[in-house]
């Protein structure tokens, strides 16, 4: 059985069954006014954070969403757009697109604006998408890219690239870990189906998001997920697993590279009223500027008058480009 059909069952049992600790986190479960979540979809949120965003459901924005789960996502998603077939959910599991359906069903009974109809559920492969180049504005996933080998994963992320329009949106939510694991993790599919040993460092998802042609990358939220440790897994040393919130959006590719905004700020403290750049960064005294990574090192190396803060890994829009 290889590694994707492990992933399949996995999915498949957590469809029939609900399985409540499975991809549990801090995260808050988003809840608007006139939202009500049914229970047995808070059961199965299997995601390591949110996706839903506000700022990216401007404009009657069309959504796909890949790996549906319970449908929180497909519902939340649903609450903005508000259409016939207005977010569109794609999963390659028969019982999870059903118990999907059952639940939209559920949440049609307490909610009076939702309409099952809002909602279109495909079966199809994420490597593999059933959906038409650029017709989608924001296209989501949460917690199943980190599962795949980098072989799927490029073919996901070039997925998403096609099926979105320009300066389209890819919002995703996955476990990351900074630390090396060794093959005995890696091979497992069971773990690596639990998101628990596939998961990469930030910069190597990062470089994969910008090798794919996004043009601007930013790190939303970064959280602490998991342990690893000695005496549950096959593991010498303690391994911390962390969930993140990221953006790749499909912007041109600047000529200098991308522009990755990881929440960095720039403030200039010089005895000017403002530092210009002539690049188009406009530093007014004493007020911060939030920049991508590539403007705070430039800014940096500019003037000896400018400090530049920390990456604070919560980037929510504005600033240099
Ligand atoms: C960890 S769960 C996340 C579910 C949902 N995104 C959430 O946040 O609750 C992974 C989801 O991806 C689906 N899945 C697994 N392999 C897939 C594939 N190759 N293509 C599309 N969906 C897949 C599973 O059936 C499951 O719904």
């Amino acid at each position: 059985m290889s590694y994707l059909e492990a992933a399949s069952d996995l999915y498949k049992e957590a469809a029939l069954q609900p399985d409540v600790g499975l991809c549990c986190t801090t995260n808050p479960v988003w809840q608007f006014p006139g939202l009500s979540i049914p229970e047995i979809m808070l059961e199965m949120n299997y995601g390591c954070g949110s996706t839903v965003s506000t700022q990216d459901l401007v404009n009657d924005s069309k959504v796909l969403y890949v790996g549906v789960g319970g449908g929180m996502e497909l519902l939340q998603f649903a609450y903005f757009s508000r259409q016939n077939g207005g977010v569109t959910g794609v999963d390659v599991v028969d019982e999870m697109l059903e118990a999907s359906r059952e639940n939209l069903k559920l949440a049609e009974k307490t909610n009076e604006w939702f309409r099952s109809e809002y909602v279109k559920l495909l079966k199809g492969d994420a490597t593999q998408l059933p959906i038409e180049d650029q017709s989608m504005d924001v296209a989501a996933q949460n917690c199943l890219f980190n599962i795949f080998k980098e072989e799927e994963l490029k073919k996901a992320i070039a997925e998403m690239y096609r099926v979105l329009k320009p300066h389209g949106r890819l919002v995703m939510s996955d476990p990351i870990c900074e630390q090396p694991m060794n093959e005995v993790l890696r091979n497992d599919d069971h773990l690596r189906a639990l998101c628990l040993s596939g998961s990469i460092p930030l910069k190597q998802y990062v470089k994969l998001l910008t090798d794919a042609g996004f043009g601007t990358i930013e790190i939303r939220g970064r959280k602490s997920y998991r342990v690893l440790s000695p005496n549950h897994y096959p593991t010498d040393q303690l391994i911390h697993i962390e969930s993140i919130e990221i953006a790749a959006i499909k912007d041109p590719m600047p000529q200098d590279g991308p522009c990755i905004f990881t929440g960095k700020t720039a403030i200039y403290y010089g005895n000017e009223p403002y530092f210009d750049d002539q690049k188009g960064h406009v530093l007014v005294q004493n007020q911060p500027l939030a920049v991508c990574d590539k403007t705070a090192a430039a800014l940096a190396r500019s003037s000896d008058d400018i400090f530049v803060s920390k990456s604070t890994w919560h980037y929510n829009g504005g600033g240099c480009c």
